[in-house]
């Protein structure tokens, strides 16, 4: 017989209801922060980090989520150099100069700004007439903040531009370089500049981008000359080292932890764990954020060919259980990453409050432009057209395509098995404008509760586990034919 039977099923984020406390007048969604510590330092602003998994996280996805406050984690199967060049990258945008900015003419209204927003997921749309010339910019918050209705026009919510005025940073100098931009930027409360000509001719915009915010991890495995991958990333500017795996119990894997905690300063990532003893092991072992999750991948076939691992819920409370428990001993605060299963807002909620720190997603990346899978149109044929895409190619680290050796512990290819399936994920536009909205309805759910913060959250959170019945009526509609 087997050493121990756990007769309490394992569970799932969709399972549970979050209630609701009480609701203080400043608790707002406006004034609610989404930001995270790590180290007891500020980290990301968002709580959200893309896997690394070679379907998702390339460039475009490390330095898309990045700007906007999350965090990338480049796959261990990319080489060093590979992980390199593209940290070095991120870490160089500074600045950058947009030649043919998308505009609104000033009789556009704002349901089709909103469209475009949503669409390509820019923030700031200058406003032009039909001479070309300047009139504003439209921003959502701005939007937001007025009184507008979507058929009026954009002009009516729009921060106009008035000359001599400094809301908007504005320069007539076509031929302005880089340099002059950043000086000027550099002074500005923007973080934009508008670039016009003398007839006030809307030319080109620049954005200035904070590079402390850009933050880009790289992942590794433990096999042997780990170490020169991990001092090249580190090197180029990499804010978090993962060393991911999926099963990190493992003696390997415990030196690996001690060994880069004696050689290097930066924050280190490890799992993926399931278990209470597994997190304590690590914990222990000197990480500073824990990875958790094993089975409940989008991709992962693990539970179907081997029958390991774990209900995601059940799995992140056994983990957050250790790292509580660590903490109270230690004085160590060691957020933890809850990687796996997470299918869209709700469930980041539910996982939120449940105790995870962060939230590591692979399928809710993958559908979005910036993912690294190749991009096809509706007969499943590669494009590269953004109008015509309708899926998005997946697969798992774990499957033939990717054959991520060192993630599944296998030191030989002749051993290796898929745990990991390919396939495809319909298309859901740019990144930006999606999570936007996810945030906005997190920080309701924030609200709901009563909670200013993340940690807030995690403190006073009361979630109730649904009966099956119960989920059936509350997790989707019921006795409507939905339009
Ligand atoms: P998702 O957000 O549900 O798609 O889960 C993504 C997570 O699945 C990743 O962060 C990994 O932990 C895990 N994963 C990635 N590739 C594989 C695989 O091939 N098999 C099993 N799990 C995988």
């Amino acid at each position: 017989m087997a050493s121990k039977i756990i007769n309490e099923p394992g569970r799932t984020f969709g399972e549970y209801s979050l209630l609701t406390g009480h609701t203080g007048k400043r608790c707002t969604p406006q004034n609610i922060d989404l930001n995270t510590t790590l180290q007891n330092k500020p980290f990301l602003k968002i709580p959200l980090i893309s896997s690394p998994m070679t379907s998702v996280t390339g460039e475009e996805m490390a330095l898309a989520l990045g700007k906007i406050g999350g965090m990338g984690i480049l796959p261990a199967r990319l080489s060093t150099e590979e992980q390199v060049k593209i940290v070095s990258d991120i870490k160089r945008q500074d600045l950058s100069f947009v030649d043919e900015p998308k505009t609104l003419w000033d009789n556009h209204t704002i349901e089709k700004a909103l469209s475009i927003i949503q669409r390509h997921g820019y923030s700031t749309l200058p406003i032009v007439n039909k001479f070309r010339e300047f009139k504003g910019i439209f921003t959502q918050e701005n939007y937001w903040d007025s009184n507008s209705l979507e058929t009026e026009k954009v002009t009516s919510a729009m921060i106009p531009y008035e000359k001599g005025k400094d809301t908007i940073e504005v320069v007539h100098n076509p031929s302005i370089t880089v340099l002059e931009a950043k000086d000027i930027l550099k002074k500005s409360r923007t973080n934009y500049l508008v670039v016009l000509d003398n007839q006030e001719r809307l030319i080109k915009l620049a954005f200035k981008q904070d590079i402390d915010t850009i933050k880009v991890g790289i992942a590794t495995d433990t096999y042997p000359g780990w170490q020169n991958r991990v001092e090249a990333g580190i090197k180029a500017g990499a804010d978090l080292v993962v060393i991911d795996t999926s099963d990190a119990y493992n003696e390997n894997i415990i030196d690996a932890i001690k060994e880069y905690k004696s050689k290097f300063n930066e924050p280190l990532c490890a799992g993926n764990v399931i278990t209470y003893d597994v997190a304590m092991a690590l914990l222990e072992a000197g990480v500073d954020m824990i990875k958790e999750g094993m089975s409940s991948g989008s991709i992962c076939t693990t539970q179907k060919v081997k029958a390991t691992g774990r209900g995601p819920l059940t799995s992140l409370l056994e983990t957050v259980r250790a790292r509580d428990e660590y903490y109270k001993r230690s004085g160590k605060y060691v957020p933890v990453i809850a990687d796996g299963g997470i299918t869209g807002s709700a469930d980041m909620i539910i996982a939120l409050a449940a105790g995870a720190d962060f939230l590591m997603m692979g399928n809710y990346f993958n559908k979005f432009y910036e993912a690294a899978g190749p991009k096809l149109d509706e007969n499943k044929k590669p494009t590269n057209d953004e109008m015509k895409i309708r899926y998005v190619e997946t697969w798992g680290e774990g499957s033939m395509r990717a054959r991520n050796l060192g993630r599944y512990g296998h030191s030989h290819r002749r051993t290796f098995f898929a745990e990991g399936a390919e396939g495809i994920v319909p298309y859901a536009g740019r990144l930006k404008p999606n999570i936007e909205k996810d945030m906005q309805i997190i920080k309701a759910a924030l609200s709901n509760v009563g909670a200013m913060d993340l940690e807030e959250f995690r403190k006073i959170a009361v979630l109730e586990l649904n009966s099956q019945h119960t989920s059936q009526i509350v997790s989707t509609t019921h006795d409507i034919v939905v339009r």
